[in-house]
């Protein structure tokens, strides 16, 4: 069963678009134009979801986890890391890993320093969308390289018809995702009850 938050949903209903191959549009208020006080109350959500006393640390991946990270940091005083897509050259330490996109349908690097990412800590990863979970699987290999641990992942929005959400789950990752779309299908946008 689905945990919605409702003042997530409202806004998807009242601003999202659904488009061809299964893709919502939500650039008005997530991952191109912000909305601060939507993602002060989402990260709210977050902080009570996962006990900010079970993680030190909070990972995510450019660009749009960035922004629902740095908030949830800010609420719970915690650092937090974003792997980076491209790899700089003055980087100490560096674990890398690989990820499949199928919205893109390419293969990218994503890399994150061994200085901020160690075997003391313990991580929360957000993002902004779970279709697949390639971007997820990707981080959980970040997270091993590291010998770090793994808290939980949050998920601004999950998409139920792809299969990251039961991938995850059945790895037994506590996932929590504020919205939860059962089906893009015919332009319209229908929420897991
Ligand atoms: P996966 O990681 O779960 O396997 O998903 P996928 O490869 O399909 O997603 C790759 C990128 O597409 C991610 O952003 C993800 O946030 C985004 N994405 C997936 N489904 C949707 C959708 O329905 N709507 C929108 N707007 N984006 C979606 P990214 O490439 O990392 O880009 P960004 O973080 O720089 O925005």
């Amino acid at each position: 069963m689905a945990n919605n938050f409702p003042i997530l949903v409202d806004r998807i209903k009242r601003d999202g678009r659904s488009l061809e191959g299964g893709i919502l549009k939500v650039d008005g208020f997530i991952n191109h134009q912000l909305d601060p006080d939507l993602l002060y109350h989402m990260s709210q959500e977050f902080a009570r979801r996962f006990d900010p006393n079970s993680y030190n640390k909070i990972l995510t991946i450019e660009a749009s986890g960035i922004a629902p990270a740095v908030m949830l940091g800010y609420l719970t005083h915690k650092e937090v890391v974003f792997a980076k897509k491209k790899k700089p050259s003055t980087m100490n330490n560096m674990l890398v890993t690989e990820v499949f996109s199928f919205t893109k349908n390419t293969t990218y690097q994503i890399c994150v320093s061994g200085e901020f990412l160690s075997a003391d800590d313990k991580v929360l990863f957000i993002d902004d969308f779970l279709a697949n979970g390639k971007a997820a699987s990707g981080i959980l290999d970040l997270v091993k390289q590291a010998g770090a641990t793994l808290v939980g992942m949050g998920f601004l929005i999950e998409k139920s018809f792809q299969n990251g959400g039961k991938m995850l789950r059945d790895l037994n990752i506590h996932v929590e995702s504020l919205a939860t779309i059962a089906s893009l299908d015919n332009c319209e946008i229908t929420f897991e009850k």
